[in-house]
């Protein structure tokens, strides 16, 4: 006899026995569908490396939600872009009630209501002359200033109906700041989700081009080095005890260890944000011959929710849904 008799090929041995195996799902209800503005309601631009990526106007963005609503794609979250006019030091159209993201907010809800779960990006990279995500006083990053305006940006969106207020800036104790502001004013049922890891990465630069957001200079005094898991579980410590709904780590396919610590740790839901390059890689290699875009987008969108992702934001949501991909 060669080897035992443990034969685990066994579990293998046909489709329908496999499927009765499975040990991780992949659904259309756990994925969240980024989408960026801009300011003329017809378009529907192309950005340069980001296939298949548009910036939206709001009525053909209305359009593009309810053909996905009807595919069961429900969760989406929206990105506002300024032109660089209204860029300034203090990224003030951040928080501009008229600004492209407070009006699609406004819009959206109105039209789709409980049909949708709305989440907005509260940053001020894209409003920022320099790019940052803070407010920058010489060469630092001016923390507690810039959880004002971060607070102002949040209130706006809550008072427009958004569902979920996710601050993507990394500044200390931007999370308790806001869900105080918020309850304050009456807004105790919008939720936050925090970017709670958020690294220093390679991976954001479809993104910069879509929002046209490059810092000058880099981002490491409030990103976080790849390097370092201790640091993100003091960040998950953090935002839970400030009252984070969700905790976000953020890119994925290159932190599933981070997804699966924050997993083990965390008492609420755990989200990973497959970022614009890991879509874009996909994409590149699927224009090359080397792969088929399918099955490589699933492969590591499975594996993110096997290292514990409870939700996952991907650029690929409006593609599964449309395509059916997962049916
Ligand atoms: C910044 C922000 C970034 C992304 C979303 N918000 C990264 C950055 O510019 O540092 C990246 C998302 C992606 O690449 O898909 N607030
Ligand atoms: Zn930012």
């Amino acid at each position: 006899m060669i080897g035992n008799n443990q034969r685990p090929r066994r579990l293998r041995k046909n489709g329908l026995v496999r499927n009765l195996i499975r040990e991780t799902e992949l659904h259309l209800n756990q994925l969240i569908q980024p989408y960026f503005l801009t300011i003329n309601p017809e378009a529907q631009e192309p950005i340069q490396g980001f296939s298949g990526v548009y910036r939206w106007g709001i009525d053909q963005l209305s359009k593009k939600i309810e053909k996905d609503i009807t595919q069961g794609l429900n969760s989406f979250l929206l990105f506002g872009a300024a032109q660089p006019s209204e860029k300034n030091e203090q990224g003030t159209a951040a928080y501009e009630e008229k600004g492209v993201l407070p009006s699609a907010i406004r819009t959206l809800k109105e039209r789709f209501s409980d049909s949708i779960v709305l989440a907005s990006d509260v940053c001020l990279c894209p409003y920022t002359s320099h790019g940052h995500c803070g407010l920058v006083e010489g060469t630092e990053i001016q923390n507690d200033p810039s959880l004002v305006a971060l607070g102002q940006m949040a209130l706006v969106h809550a008072r427009c109906g958004v569902d979920i207020v996710a601050p993507s800036d990394m500044m200390d104790f931007r999370v308790g700041y806001i869900r105080n502001l918020l309850d304050e004013q009456g807004f105790d049922q919008t939720l936050i989700m925090a970017y709670t890891a958020k690294y220093s990465s390679n991976y954001y630069g479809p993104f910069r081009e879509a929002l046209g957001s490059a810092p000058k200079g880099d981002r490491a005094t409030y990103q976080m080095d790849f390097r370092n898991k201790t640091e993100a579980l003091r960040e998950l410590e953090l935002d839970l005890a400030e009252g984070a709904d969700m905790v976000m780590v953020k890119p994925a396919l290159a932190y599933l260890d981070i997804i699966r610590a924050f997993k083990e740790r965390s008492s609420v839901p755990v989200a990973a944000y497959s970022v614009s390059a890991e879509y874009q890689m996909v994409k590149l290699m699927a224009k090359e011959g080397l792969a088929i875009e399918q099955k490589l987008a699933i492969e590591n969108l499975t594996a993110i929710r096997r290292a514990g992702a409870d939700i996952i934001i991907t650029y690929f949501a409006e593609l599964i849904a449309s395509q059916g991909w997962l049916k």
